[in-house]
């Protein structure tokens, strides 16, 4: 996986030419002498691949080699590393990154998707023939949150990562919070900026932060990347009113990502205590929380997203396989990672969890609802109730001691049918992640 000393030149193809690919091109173009200097010899742009070949990236091609193929850039002899920016779990880029590790090239990829669902099998076919594959970009933009723990942390017992792994999420609940408007509204805005798709459902249903998630899993507790292993759940049933009783109870709703060793890892919209370190992380910023033995914990903060961000974290990983510092993809030979069959049946630690309700205001309502939370192990920490509204629906928030998820479901369940209950109910866990919990 080193480098031949003979070479002068790392000769890269991009495929891909969008937000991240044309930027890469453009530092590897233009900051050609200050990468040199990092990489020990010259990172050069051979060729490159995109499906518009008129459109203006503003970056001068016309001296490298264009192919509308981009499944045959595996084919170019002189090329050493495929850069793969297109995207997506199959199509092009799979069969593009397959056909590069079988004939012999390193790949870089800041495709999370692809990486989720095929890692093992990719990382299978890179070890085999003797490259790298190396897919920094992929999880949380430009936080080396890949190289942290594959490198810096990896004398570490590493007990948990956490983390805000969607920018996009973040955006949303973050101006939830901050304007009190509802969901569609803060998705509006956030399409209108450009940190969300047209079609957003990967963002805010999790799935983009749970690909992010599997690869980081993997990696701490030296398992296969297994997405069918995370258990997922987006924010689209955060009401801009949970945001204002979360905080009067001094938490702060977040979609956060959350493994540790042999649980299942989870994506979830949590609550966090307002002094917590992720808490405090807003707006479109990713961060990582990484806790181990005998570091203790240690938080990376930074842009999960763009073309500058995203370069970056190639950037680093092109520079990497200049100097023979590759390495296994998932940090250990492919051999010694786990089966995630053992993490698939293991219970999360029970935890307390936010719960609103919206029931009709009258006499012994209270009673009837904590008398099928008791049926189910569920104790009552805290009420919230503001305003009274004889006869008509209100919101009613509690807080529960630690309590098992699949028992308080019970208990919403039954919850659900009654007469007075006027809507379904919302639940959250309230989680501490801070070490001294
Ligand atoms: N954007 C970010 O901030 C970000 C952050 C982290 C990771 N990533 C990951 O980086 C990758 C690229 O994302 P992006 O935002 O740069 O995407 P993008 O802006 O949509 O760019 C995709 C590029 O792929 C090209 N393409 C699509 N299908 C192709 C095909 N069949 N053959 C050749 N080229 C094809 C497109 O060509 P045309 O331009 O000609 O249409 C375009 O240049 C994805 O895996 C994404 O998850 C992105």
């Amino acid at each position: 996986m080193i480098m031949s000393n003979a070479k002068s030149s790392l000769k890269i193809a991009i495929a891909g030419l969008g937000v991240v690919g044309a930027e890469v091109a453009r530092q590897v173009i233009n900051r050609s002498d200050q990468l040199c200097l990092a990489a020990g010899v010259k990172i050069q742009l051979a060729a490159v691949s995109a499906r518009n070949r008129s459109m203006d990236r503003g970056i001068n091609l016309d001296d490298i080699d264009w192919h509308d193929d981009a499944a045959k850039l595996a084919e170019c002899d002189e090329v050493d590393v495929i850069v793969e920016m297109i995207g997506g779990s199959e199509g092009v880029a799979l069969e593009l990154v397959r056909a590069a590790l079988a004939s012999g090239k390193h790949v870089v990829t800041a495709n999370k998707a692809m990486i989720a669902h095929h890692g093992l099998e990719l990382a299978q076919l890179a070890e085999t023939n003797r490259v790298n594959l190396l897919f920094e970009a992929a999880v949380a933009g430009g936080i080396p949150a890949v190289k942290t723990l594959r490198e810096g942390l990896s004398g570490n017992d590493i007990t948990r990562v956490a983390g805000i792994l969607n920018g996009t999420c973040n955006f949303i609940l973050s101006t939830m919070e901050t304007t009190g408007c509802d969901f569609d509204e803060a998705l509006a805005d956030a399409q209108r900026l450009g940190y969300a798709e047209a079609e957003p459902s990967f963002d805010v249903d999790g799935i983009d932060a749970a690909h992010k998630l599997t690869i980081l899993a993997a990696i701490a507790f030296g398992h296969q990347p297994d997405f069918n292993a995370v258990s997922i759940q987006g924010i689209r049933d955060v009401s801009s009113v949970d945001f204002a009783y979360a905080n009067q109870l001094g938490f702060r709703i977040k979609l956060v990502g959350v493994a540790e060793p042999g649980l299942m890892p989870r994506m979830q919209t949590c609550l966090l205590p307002l002094g917590s370190q992720l808490a405090k992380v807003n707006g479109v910023l990713n961060a990582v929380e990484f806790h181990g033995e005998p570091v203790g914990s240690i938080l990376a903060v930074g842009p999960g997203a763009g073309g500058g961000a995203t370069s970056s974290a190639v950037l680093s990983d092109l520079i990497d396989i200049a100097v023979g510092r590759g390495g296994f993809p998932f940090g250990q030979p492919i051999n010694t990672l786990l089966d995630t069959s053992a993490i698939k049946n293991g219970a999360w630690p029970d935890n307390p969890f936010y719960v609103r309700l919206m029931v009709v205001d009258q006499p012994g309502v209270l009673a009837t609802l904590t008398g099928i939370l008791n049926k189910y192990a569920i104790s009552v920490e805290g009420l919230l109730q503001q305003g009274r509204a004889p006869g008509n629906a209100v919101a009613l928030v509690m807080t529960t001691h630690e309590a098992a998820e699949i028992n308080l479901n019970r208990a919403l369940n039954e919850i659900e049918n009654l007469a007075i209950v006027r809507a379904k109910p919302v639940a959250m866990p309230i989680l501490n992640l801070d070490l001294n919990k």
